[in-house]
Formats: structure tokens, sequence, C-alpha cells
């Protein structure tokens, strides 16, 4: 945008023949433009609200394949409600925010003790279950049930911005509210499932953050950012929070039957999920000397880095080196709940730490 302070400024919303004709373009190019995903090959709605779950943070290439492995596991809310915490973390592992994981297997229970086994109808229903935000009771409802229920998410406040020329910093609390106001007033009645996936989709693969493809979008005609040459600086971009880099230090300890893991905390970040015996680290380099007291029985083998596994958190960029680790006493002193040998065949149904599943992607046998 061309002012060094962004403003904020939204024109009138949209009158009825303007409307028309954005959903009129917008639903004839959804036909044709619609990527094939599994979970648009019917309106379960139980697999949609898990891939709506899966969406949010994570992009659609990674979440398909989690999605079939997800449904495999618990093809119906009933087996999502009867398995364990560890189960559900397990198939989780690896897409992050693991709190996700945890609130929608909360839901997929009281989905089952309080409503029949069927996600709810109605909007303010669906807002009591955990993890069920103003997005995803529009997505489940509008998507599944066909009904007339609006959403927002981060291609439909783009999406907006750009086509009804809203000045305003992305994700600023202006914003949020004047595009849920246009979701409303725009929401296709007859419709609202395709409109509300066509808008999201067009975000996704048209009007897309860095350079848009204005040439392919319906809507290119009716786009004010684009008439005035701007359509790649919309919206104003939120300031940035310096990431933060975070070392650590995880020790490889193999024995005949398999590896050595420990249980993260309960409370705080990845709680209760397995990961290689990891130390915050300045200095990974040191290892030998500062992993000598590190855990009880537990120290390193040599100064040997056997891989460098990255990651990316929220705001945090995670470097891990694995090192050779070893038992150097006979019996591991800890208790078994929060350090114990896994053979190598059970690692797949364990809630592992995504740099855990990077580092034996690795170095597994
Ligand atoms: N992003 C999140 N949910 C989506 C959906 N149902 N269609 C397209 N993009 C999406």
């Amino acid at each position: 945008m061309p002012e060094s302070t962004p403003t904020t400024s939204f024109p009138a919303l949209p009158r009825a023949d303007r409307r028309t004709r954005l959903q009129n373009s917008l639903l004839a190019w959804f036909g044709t433009a619609k990527r094939d995903l599994p979970w648009r090959r019917n309106r379960d709605a139980y697999g949609i609200w898990i891939s709506e779950a899966m969406l949010q943070q994570t992009r659609i290439a990674t979440v398909i394949d989690y999605w079939l492995a997800f449904i495999h596991s618990f093809p119906t809310v009933q087996d999502l409600a009867q398995a364990s915490e560890e189960q559900v973390l397990a198939r989780w592992s690896g897409l992050g925010y693991y709190s996700r994981a945890r609130s929608l297997h909360r839901a997929a229970r009281s989905i089952v003790a309080d409503h029949g086994g069927e996600f709810p109808r109605d909007r303010k229903t669906a807002l009591v279950l955990p993890g069920v935000g103003e997005y995803t009771a529009g997505a489940v409802l509008s998507i599944a049930y066909g009904l007339p229920e609006a959403l927002v998410d981060g291609n439909v406040e783009r999406v907006f911005t750009r086509v009804f020329g809203l000045r305003a910093v992305s994700g600023s609390a202006p914003l949020r509210k004047h595009t849920w106001d246009l979701a409303r007033r725009c929401l296709h009645g007859a419709s609202p499932g395709d409109w509300n996936q066509a808008l999201m989709e067009l975000g996704a693969t048209v009007c897309t953050p860095g350079e848009p493809h204005c040439h392919a979008c319906p809507w290119s005609r009716l786009c004010v950012a684009r008439r005035r040459g701007e359509a790649s600086a919309w919206p104003s971009p939120k300031p940035r929070r310096k990431p933060v880099e975070l070392k650590v230090a995880g020790l490889w300890v193999v024995n005949k039957g398999g590896l050595l893991l420990s249980r993260r905390p309960a409370k705080g970040s990845m709680a209760g999920m397995w990961e290689l015996p990891t130390q915050q680290s300045q200095c990974p380099g040191a290892s030998a000397l500062w992993l000598g007291d590190w855990m009880p029985g537990l120290g390193v083998a040599g100064p040997e880095c056997l891989f460098e596994a990255k990651h990316a958190i929220t705001h945090h960029r995670i470097g891990m080196t694995v090192l050779k680790g070893k038992v150097t006493r006979k019996a591991l002193s800890s208790n078994p709940s929060t350090l114990r040998w896994f053979a190598w065949g059970q690692l797949e149904n364990q809630p592992l730490t995504g740099l855990t599943r990077k580092a034996l992607a690795h170095l597994a046998p």
C-alpha cells in the first residue's frame, strides 16, 4: 500500500446487484476449479469437522494424508470418542498444535454423550463444543448441512480485503468485524457450503498472499485492489513477531529391542507426548560436558552428531542436534511413565513430537 502508516477505512457494504455478480461468477468458477479433496466426496459432518480442525494452521497438501489415516483409525465419531487420548495424539503426531487434537477428542465424547452422536446443527450449540469456534461452526454447518452460516478465515479476509478495497491491517479487530459482516451479507443462501468453500479456495489457489494470479481470477474485473494495481500489497501485513530460535540436543539411545524415549510434562506445549530425551541448550557442540549429569542413567556416547532436525512451531524455530547416547547405568532409575524403551514396531502408534518423528525418519533402522 502506498501509505507508510496503514489507515483503516471500509466502503459501504455491497448492494444486491454487486453481490449477485460476485456470487454468480465465483460459484461458476468453483464448479470447474475446485480441488478433489477426500473430505469433499460426501457431506459427512464428522469427516468435514475433522478436516476443518486439521486445516487450521496447516496446508491442505499436508492435511490430506493425515485426514485419510485419521479416518481410517477412527471412522466414526463413536470410534473417536472411545479411543484413548494417546491413540488420538499418535494419529495427530506431526501436525502440531496438539491442543486441537485434545479438544477434538473431548468434543467427540460430548457429541456422543450429549448430542446423539451427531455434530450439532445449531451454531450456538456447536460453539459450546471444545475447540469449535465461529469459523469451524460456520464451516461444518454450511458444508455438511447446507445451513446459511457464514465463515471467515485468513483466506476469506484477504480475498475480501482486495475485492472490496478494505484498508486495514491483516488480522486487526476492525477488519475481523467488517469481514464477518461482509461474509454474512454476501452469503449465498441456496449454496452456502459451496460459497464458503469457493471463497477459501479462491484465497488458497488464486488470490494468494504473495503475487496473486489475477489473470485466473473470476473476480478480476470486480476487484478494487486489482483496479488500483495494488492487489499484492493488500491487506497491510501485521507487524511480525520476531521468531525465537531454540537449540536443543536430543539423545538417540538404542538397545537391542528399540529406542529410549522420554515423556514431556503433563502441562505446557506438546504435553504428555513422547520425544527423544531432550535438553535445551545454547551450545549443542559442547554436548559431552553438560549432558553428563542430565538425566539419571543417561549420557552421550561421544560427540558424534547423528542428525540435525529443524522444526517451526508458531513463532519458534527449533533446531535439534541428535547425539548418540548411551545408558551409563545398568538400571534406569527413572519412572517408566516418563522414560521408556519402545520397540521399533511400536513407535508408529505413539504420540511423538514432530522433531522426534523427523529424527526417526532419518535414523530408524
Ligand atoms: N481451507 C479450510 N477449509 C477449506 C475448505 N473446506 N475448502 C477450501 N479451503 C479450505
